[in-house]
């Protein structure tokens, strides 16, 4: 009997595809013990964004979370994904991080680790692959499955025997984007096999597609050993099959996975309380079935990340055009695959192509990409693209040995740290700390307070959270929601819709009256740098002070016409991450003045002309618009 082994996602990637990873520690806890008893091949737990999302938005220690459910399920395997030397975050980590970390991770809990590396750059799964062999753990390689031209049945049947030369203990097909048709699954695995295969597979596929239970079907007829589903509340869509779905359509076949529907049909109740608990959390967009992913490649996270960047930079009706430049800057960049970190590289670069003519933007990350510190790209990049990327000298920039061999250790440098601020409770509070260091920093300190706990589910009707997730449904509601007890966030936002009054501010405050739902309010709008923000009188009677956005601090408000020189501008929304310059100082044509955070990105941005800085009129942490005077510099 070839059974087929069920790996069930609901404790991780389920809630991560579906629900943003929000569900929290307590709602997970009551139903382990009847998972326990299920017969699952492995519950994957952890990895991915159940690291962050915990400690940014939730106030929860993932440690606590990976020893209370392996407490509660002594006899299930737990599985977590670690991002190889990304380990649970989005940059490369020196290997004494990476071997703690692993080490930490199966001293509480962890039996089985899923490795994957974005590019298909295996020297990046070296070091995680070997930690995990040490600690005795199963050790489960994978292939990030994608489409393309180089990206053939050879090329991944060459990597899975590469794979299996490197002494994984199995293997894992990564469809992230739900891709995978029926006729692939099969032709991989069985060319696999055929070639001399001989570790177990398993066949991870995200429903986006509508092919994925089909795949898994050929998958089992060409010898697949386990399939990842989630239990049916949580399942399909952006999510994977549902569990008592694949159960029952494999029973009675050869490859029966013999577990218990009537125990599956408790936890299926149980986790429709559980969702709707999280319906604010719910999104249309996250349950329709897409066959359009097998044609352009647009992952639905990154597809709505395009969309909320382009709302960001008010250039919604560009996105046609954006989705053409896509293909177009992935060819370039040598087909990655579409997962992160290379679909955020990919996205944003297609996005500051068509806002701003192509390359003539180029963040840091996608500087990062071409010199090769992610990994070797799967098709080779061409000289003229680096050269347009990295500028004229592009070859002494580039990055030939593996990317992590240039990183300091910094283990004991962490440790250290945390041991003179006081906040050393436990070794694995270190990884925390390395891997997130700042909101790590901000958990630690108790300084993190949650978006809701699980006894405020679900959230009321008139939480701000629940009206966007009616918004999303039904965008015609919009005015019933908007409270007037809030009348600053009222005016914020039709003043946000005012572009053209918003922009032409910028040289001193503006008085605008602003009309909503017949009461009129006096706004004042300061330009960014001086004071910001805006105040809001409600015509006659109360005033409501509104803070700027991100700075936090009032400043007195002035105008910037006593300074004479070039004001250098801001190209696109976002927030300011650093300032490189005081002023006084001399600076060069094309000298970097200012990093500005968009997007997610870095972006320099750079003197006009040389001189002197005149002026700095914005702060770090502070946003701004596309437009906004950044700096004057004479
Ligand atoms: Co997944």
């Amino acid at each position: 009997m070839a059974k087929i082994g069920i790996t069930e996602l609901i404790l991780r990637d389920a809630h991560q595809s579906l629900f943003a990873t929000r569900m929290r520690t307590e709602d997970m806890l009551p139903i382990l013990d009847k998972m326990d008893r299920v017969g699952y091949w492995a519950v994957e737990m952890w990895g991915g964004a159940t690291f962050d999302v915990p400690i940014r938005y939730l106030n929860q220690d993932p440690w606590d979370r990976l020893r209370s459910i392996k407490k509660a399920m002594p006899r299930t395997k737990l599985m977590m994904l670690l991002r190889a030397q990304n380990i649970v975050a989005y940059r490369n980590f020196p290997d004494d991080l990476v071997e703690k970390f692993v080490y930490y991770a199966h001293k509480n809990g962890i039996d089985v680790f899923r490795i994957f590396d974005a590019l298909n750059d295996f020297r990046n799964m070296e070091v995680p692959m070997r930690s995990v062999k040490k600690t005795g753990a199963h050790c489960q390689a994978s292939i990030s499955y994608t489409i393309s031209p180089v990206h053939t049945e050879q090329y991944f049947i060459d990597k899975m025997l590469k794979l299996q030369e490197m002494g994984t203990d199995s293997i894992c097909i990564k469809d992230m984007a739900g891709m995978i048709s029926p006729k692939r699954a099969y032709d991989i695995i069985k060319g696999y096999k055929e070639v001399g295969g001989k570790c177990p597979v398993e066949l991870h596929a995200h429903s986006i597609s509508g092919m994925t239970g089909m795949a898994y079907q050929r998958a089992a007829e060409a010898g697949v050993s386990v399939v990842d589903c989630d239990i049916s509340p949580f399942s399909e869509g952006t999510g994977h099959p549902a569990t008592e779905s694949v159960v029952y359509a494999f029973k009675g076949t050869e490859w029966d996975t013999g577990l218990d529907m009537e125990l599956l049909m408790e936890l299926r109740d149980y986790f429709r309380t559980v969702f709707d608990k999280y319906r604010h959390l719910m999104r249309i967009e996250a349950l329709r079935t897409d066959p359009s992913i097998v044609m352009h490649q647009i992952p639905g996270g990154m597809m709505s990340n395009l969309v909320s960047q382009l709302e960001m930079q008010k250039a919604k009706d560009r996105l046609d055009a954006v989705l053409k430049e896509v293909p177009k800057v992935r060819q370039e960049l040598g087909y990655p695959p579409l997962v992160t970190p290379t679909s955020q590289v990919v996205g944003v670069q297609a996005v500051m192509n068509v806002l701003f003519g192509r390359y003539k933007n180029i963040p840091t990350e996608t500087k990062d990409y071409v010199r090769g510190m992610y990994g070797l790209s799967p098709a080779p990049i061409s000289d003229e693209i680096k050269e347009l990327i990295l500028g004229p000298d592009w070859r002494s920039q580039m990055v030939t040995g593996r990317p992590a061999d240039s990183l300091k250790p910094e283990w004991e440098m962490r440790r250290r740290e945390l041991l003179e601020m006081g906040l050393l409770r436990k070794e694995e509070d270190v990884l925390t700390y390395a891997i997130y260091p700042q909101i790590g920093l901000k958990f630690l300190k108790g300084e993190v307070i949650p978006e809701f706990t699980s006894e405020s589910l679900p959230l009321p009707i008139e939480h701000k959270a629940t009206r966007a997730f009616v918004r999303s449904f039904f965008p015609e509601v919009q005015d019933i929601y908007l409270s007037e007890k809030d009348p600053a966030q009222m005016v914020n936002d039709a003043i946000a819709a005012m572009p053209t009054q918003r922009s032409a501010c910028f040289d001193g405050p503006q008085k605008l009256k602003v009309e909503i739902k017949g009461n009129t309010y006096d706004v004042t709008v300061y330009p960014p740098g001086t004071e910001g923000g805006m105040d809001i009188v409600r015509s006659p009677e109360q005033a409501v002070k509104r803070p700027p956005q991100g700075s936090g601090t009032v400043r007195k408000a002035e105008t910037t016409s006593s300074a004479k020189g070039e004001k250098v501008m801001c190209p696109m929304q976002g927030t300011i991450y650093k300032v490189l310059v005081k002023e006084g100082d001399r600076v060069r044509k094309g000298q970097p003045l200012l990093v500005l955070e968009a997007m997610k990105m870095e972006n320099e941005i750079n003197s006009t002309r040389d001189g002197t800085v005149e002026r700095i009129l914005v702060g770090v942490g502070q946003e701004v618009g596309s437009g906004s005077v950044l700096a004057i510099i004479s």
